[in-house]
C-alpha cells in the first residue's frame, strides 16, 4: 500500500510516522511538502492512496488525474470536505474518508482564546510592554460573565464552545437548522436574525456549504449589535468583511500554512484587514494541538486500513461508488 501525503509539514510527518511505527508498518508513505494540484498530481502516479489537507485541490480534474494514475483512496486529514468534488469521486468509484472529529475542544478553546485576545487586547499589551510602555489606555475590555454569545452551528465544535462560554457565565443563543437537543441545556435555539441582534459575541462553527457561504455578509453584519465581536474558526467562505477575529479566510489557499514573510502579499483585502487594530487574523491553527494531531494521524491511517481490508469505515464520505449522507453532510449539495 503506497500512500502519497501532500501539503506535508514536519508535524504531519512526525505524527503519521508515530502511528505507522505502532500499527501500520507495512504502509509505504511518501511525503510531499507542496499541495496537491493539477500541476503536482503526476507525483501521485503509482500511489494507491493520497492524503491531503484543507487547502489541497480536489476538483474534478485532479480527481480524474489521480484515478488515471492508479489512486483509489482519498484520505482527508481534516474534518471539512468542501474542497472535494464528491460527485466526481462517486462517479470514479473512489473511496473518500475524513477525520470528522479530532479534538473539537482544540478549536473551541482557540475560538475562545481569540475572543479573549480581542476583548482584553493582550496582543497589544504584549507589544506595548516589550517596548517599556505600561500604559493601559485603549486596552479596556468587557467582562464576559453575563454577555450573550451566539453560536452558529452547534455540532461538535459549536457544542464544545457552548460548554466553555457556559462556564464563563454567558447567556447562550444558537442558530442551527439541524440542531439536536443537546444545546438546550446551555441556552436557546433561535433564528439567525435574533442571534445577530442579541449577541455580544458571535462564533461561527458551521461547515462551508451552499447554505452557509457568506452567511455573514454586509446585510447580516448591519443587523449585529454595535460593538459586537465576530469570530470565525469554521471556513473562510461565510464572512465577507468585518471587525473580527479570523482563523480562516476565504482566499487562504494561496497563503496559509506557508511562510510569505519575505514576499509582497498580493491580497489587498487581507492586507487592509490587517491594518485594523480590532481585527485579529491567525493562519488556520484552531486545530493545532498535540492531541488533535495524534487523533488526525491515527484516524487517517485507520481509515486507510479499513479501505485496504475492505471493511466498513465509519468516516467514509464516498465508498464503492456511493456518496454517504450523514447528519453533518446533509446540507451539502449532493
Ligand atoms: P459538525 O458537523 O459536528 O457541526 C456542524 C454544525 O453546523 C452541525 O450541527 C450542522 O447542523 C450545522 N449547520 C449546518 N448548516 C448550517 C447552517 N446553514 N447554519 C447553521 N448551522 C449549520 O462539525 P464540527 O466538527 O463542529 O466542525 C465545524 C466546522 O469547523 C467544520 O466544518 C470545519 O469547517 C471547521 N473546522 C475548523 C478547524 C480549524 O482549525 N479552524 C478545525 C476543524 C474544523
Amino acid at each position: 500500500m503506497k500512500l502519497a501525503v501532500f501539503s506535508a509539514k514536519s508535524y504531519d510527518r512526525t505524527y503519521l510516522e508515530e502511528v505507522r511505527a505502532q500499527r501500520f508498518q507495512g504502509y509505504d508513505i511518501e511525503y510531499h511538502a507542496f499541495a496537491l494540484s493539477e500541476e503536482t498530481v503526476p507525483l501521485a502516479q503509482g500511489s494507491d492512496a493520497v492524503c491531503v489537507f484543507v487547502n489541497d485541490t480536489l476538483d474534478g480534474r485532479v480527481l480524474r488525474a489521480l484515478h488515471a494514475g492508479g489512486v483509489r483512496a482519498i484520505l482527508l486529514r481534516c474534518a471539512g470536505f468542501n474542497h472535494v468534488d464528491l460527485n466526481t469521486a462517486e462517479e470514479l468509484g473512489l473511496f473518500v474518508a475524513n477525520v470528522p472529529a479530532y479534538s473539537p475542544e482544540a478549536v473551541a478553546e482557540f475560538a475562545v482564546a481569540l475572543v479573549q485576545t480581542l476583548n482584553r487586547k493582550t496582543h497589544r499589551a504584549y507589544n506595548r510592554v516589550r517596548e517599556g510602555n505600561f500604559n493601559i489606555e485603549g486596552l479596556l475590555g468587557t467582562t464576559l460573565h453575563g454577555q450573550t454569545v451566539g453560536i452558529v452551528g452547534v455540532g461538535r465544535i459549536g457544542m464544545a464552545t457552548a460548554r466553555i462560554f457556559h462556564g464563563f457565565g454567558c447567556r447562550l443563543l444558537a442558530y442551527d437548522p439541524y440542531a439536536g437537543d443537546e444545546f438546550r441545556q446551555y441556552g436557546t435555539i433561535v433564528d439567525l436574525d435574533t442571534l445577530l441582534q442579541e449577541s455580544h459575541i458571535i462564533s461561527l462553527h458551521c461547515p462551508l456549504t451552499d447554505g452557509t457561504r457568506h452567511i455573514i455578509n454586509e446585510a447580516t453584519l448591519q443587523r449585529m449589535r454595535p460593538g459586537a465581536m465576530l469570530v470565525n474558526t469554521s471556513r473562510g467562505g461565510p464572512v465577507t468583511w468585518g471587525g473580527i477575529a479570523l482563523d480562516v479566510y476565504e482566499a487562504e489557499g494561496e497563503l496559509f500554512y506557508n511562510d510569505h514573510s519575505g514576499e509582497i502579499i498580493d491580497d489587498d483585502v487581507l492586507m487592509r484587514l490587517m491594518t485594523f487594530p480590532n481585527v485579529l487574523i491567525c493562519g488556520h491553527q484552531g486545530f493545532f494541538t498535540r492531541e488533535a494531531l495524534t487523533e488526525i494521524a491515527g484516524v487517517t491511517l485507520s481509515n486507510l486500513s479499513a479501505y485496504v481490508d475492505g471493511v466498513s469505515c465509519p468516516n467514509s464520505l464516498v465508498t464503492e461508488g456511493h456518496i454517504l449522507v450523514r447528519r453533518d453532510t446533509a446540507p451539502v449539495r449532493l
